[in-house]
């Protein structure tokens, strides 16, 4: 089972390019930049990398967001991860940035979506895999902090795809953020969101209703309401779930309680990703493999999960045509059907 997991390929949908930070790299860069970290070792911060709940983690996160600082580093950081998918044949990936975390820092706009853009380009000529850039708002920061955000991407329009909504979910609600997003879509952006993770069915509710999003971010929560998840299967939208983040951030207990065989016996259409892979024990194929030996799915539920994975993304029609064509004629190979 784990090589047919490592071998299917697939696409990523949720992953934030800042959780992608390894140890290592963030020591050699904060190293380069001669920025002092609050850890020895690689052993330090793995130890720091326990989590009781959402908050915890993001306060770590945007502390090691901080030594990065020239177009070089975010280049670096993009095109490690991006090295990362070749291995684990992810084909095409969705990079969630988080501009704000950087530029209240005083760090340019410019600097962190040249340095994550060429990363992704290159990543299209010399590994062969397509990438699109979502770029989220902090929802703890207010609305007008995001509006200036959107105002500082309008240069750089042709290489972003889309807006997504991060950070703190619990008292910033989606509704917080009606205005930008109107906004954004004008401007052109599709509309995501995290929603459900922490925050209660509510949340997903106004995400779907007020911010009009096309794709829901975790949506973990969405379960506690019958009529919310009618009328996201009405709408056909998925959710990018994310298992190991789910324990890391104690969403859900233990793995074995993971709701995700519930959701696809449901009907909902789900994917599977890594979220902040840095931080949470595991890149996109471990995330498949937990939820595959914790649940006992089948290669055929794999099969239907990586279909997923490039039937929502945001690539256009010929394109996702291209990827399943290639993922079907994997997975009859790899059953013997042909
Ligand atoms: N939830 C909310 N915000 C985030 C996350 C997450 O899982 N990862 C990075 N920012
Ligand atoms: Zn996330």
């Amino acid at each position: 089972m784990k090589k047919f997991i490592e071998n299917l390929p697939k696409a990523e949908l949720h992953l934030h390019i800042e959780g992608s930070f390894e140890p290592a790299q963030m020591f050699e860069i904060a190293k380069r930049n001669a920025i002092d970290i609050p850890f020895n070792s690689v052993a330090e911060v793995e130890e720091a990398y326990k989590f009781d709940c959402l908050q915890d983690f993001l306060d770590i996160y945007y502390q090691g967001a901080g030594v990065l600082i020239s177009e070089n580093d975010f280049y670096d950081l993009t095109y490690a991860y991006l090295q990362k998918c070749a291995a684990q044949n992810v084909r095409h990936a969705e990079i969630m940035f988080d501009p704000q975390t950087h530029t209240d820092r005083g760090i340019s706009f410019e600097t962190v979506i040249k340095g994550i853009s060429s990363a992704c380009a290159d990543a299209k000529t010399k590994l062969n895999i397509s990438s699109f850039l979502i770029m989220s708002y902090l929802r703890h920061l207010p609305e007008e902090s995001a509006f200036k955000t959107l105002k500082q991407s309008l240069p750089y329009k042709h290489l972003i795809h889309a807006v997504g909504l991060d950070s703190s979910e619990k008292g910033n609600p989606p509704s917080k953020f009606k205005n930008v997003f109107e906004a954004s879509v004008k401007a052109g952006y599709i509309p995501l969101a995290h929603a459900g993770e922490e925050g209660d069915a509510s949340y997903v509710w106004e995400a779907l209703d007020v911010l009009k999003i096309k794709r829901i971010d975790h949506g973990n929560n969405a379960l506690q309401d019958s009529k919310l998840i009618a009328e996201i299967i009405k709408r056909d939208i998925a959710l990018t779930v994310c298992p190991l983040s789910n324990t890391a951030l104690q969403v859900v207990k233990d793995i074995k309680d993971h709701p995700l065989k519930k959701m696809i016996d449901l009907g909902l259409k789900v994917t599977i990703n890594s979220d902040d892979p840095a931080y949470f024990g595991g890149q996109v194929n471990a995330n498949y493999s937990a939820v595959q030996e914790a649940l006992n799915l089948s290669k055929s539920d794999l099969y239907e999960l990586a279909k997923n994975s490039f039937n929502y993304s945001l690539l256009p029609k010929p394109k996702r045509e291209f990827y399943l064509a290639e993922l079907e004629l994997y997975y009859l190979q790899a059953t013997k059907k042909i």
